[in-house]
């Protein structure tokens, strides 16, 4: 509308004016990660956002998705400001792992490596000794079980367990989970399979194992768009949120995509795969925290000093 237009234009005003960028995660509206992307910003998974933000001279980055991504990149940018639409954009993963409660559980196993997902606080991320996202859990898991070292995992049990099976990493698991992708229904899944006997399934590891063990392509949202561009298939069945059928749609126009079920067999369901604080993004409140810069992330510098160690080995690591 033009109401829309009007209000994009305006914010890319704002962006130069404050001399800031965009990064935003796939599970956004598609208005923001077009305005990302004609902004010079940036739309991925969550490790290249992170990346992303350290490779800018901008003095404000503005993180559209949640929590953690704001504050991981102000960990790795404290000399930067960033802003965010929406602070109360929380994840299901990082309110389950409290940090209080996880140092205690970890320091009942002190001869253990601590791993943590990126989905969690600055002060869990601080007690860890590794961070990692989806798309870089394996292989730095299969490093460190390849040196004999036990592992502390938190906290998707799900995203966990996948993880344990393909490296046989010796891992104590926190009992966490997302609430979005919990959800992805596997009798059902089974079902819409046998529709469509040529479509490739395509399934992020924060998914129930029984639906994990259907996938044709277990991987990160950004490996999962590569997925549907790559590959030959003409038809994909997709268990992630679904934001992600913006990009897929932009690059693979021709192809049909499904999104996996939510509901048991014989239910049907729209849209419903949808984070509810990944939807606190909106073109509305960016204009506003670019007008007055509220929304600003702080990070206690003795947290930060720790955090960041243990982010960086993961960037340095895939680099
Ligand atoms: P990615 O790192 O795959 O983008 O995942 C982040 C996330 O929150 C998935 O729910
Ligand atoms: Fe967290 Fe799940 Fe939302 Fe990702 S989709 S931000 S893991 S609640």
């Amino acid at each position: 509308s033009d109401e829309k237009s009007a209000m994009k234009a305006r914010i890319k005003t704002l962006l130069k004016q404050r001399n800031a960028v965009l990064v935003a995660h796939y599970y956004t509206s598609g208005d923001l990660q077009e305005l990302a992307e004609e902004t010079g910003g940036c739309v991925s998974d969550s490790l290249e956002m992170a990346r992303f933000g350290t490779e800018q001279s901008a003095e404000t980055l503005v993180v559209c998705g949640v929590r953690f991504m704001g504050e991981t990149a102000k960990i790795l940018n404290p000399e930067k400001q960033v802003l965010m639409p929406d602070l109360n954009a929380t994840c299901s993963l990082d309110e389950g792992c409290p940090a209080e409660e996880f140092t205690r559980f970890c320091d009942q196993h002190p001869d253990h490596t601590v791993v943590v997902y990126a989905n969690t606080s600055a002060k869990v991320k601080a007690r860890a000794d590794w961070v990692v996202t989806s798309g870089i859990a394996l292989p730095i898991i299969k490093h460190l079980a390849e040196r004999g070292e036990k592992i502390i995992w938190a906290p998707d049990k799900h995203l966990g367990r996948y993880v344990q099976k393909q490296t046989g990493a010796d891992m104590l698991f926190w009992n966490g989970s997302c609430v979005v992708h919990e959800e992805f229904k596997s009798v059902a899944l089974e079902r819409i399979r046998r529709l469509h006997p040529d479509a490739a399934v395509l399934v992020h590891p924060e998914s129930p194992e029984e639906v994990i063990a259907q996938a044709d392509v277990v991987g990160s949202t950004t490996a999962l768009i590569k997925a549907v561009t790559d590959m030959d298939n003409q038809t994909f069945i997709v268990a992630t949120d679904g934001g992600i059928f913006h990009k897929m749609k932009q690059l693979a126009p021709g192809k049909k995509l499904i999104e996996a079920p939510t509901a048991g067999e014989g239910a049907t369901c729209e849209s419903c795969a949808h984070c509810p604080w990944m939807g606190m993004n909106a073109l509305q409140n960016l204009e506003q925290v670019l007008l007055t810069g509220n929304n600003e992330i702080h990070i206690d510098p003795e947290i930060r000093e720790q955090a960041v160690k243990s982010i960086q080995k993961m960037l340095d690591f895939s680099s």
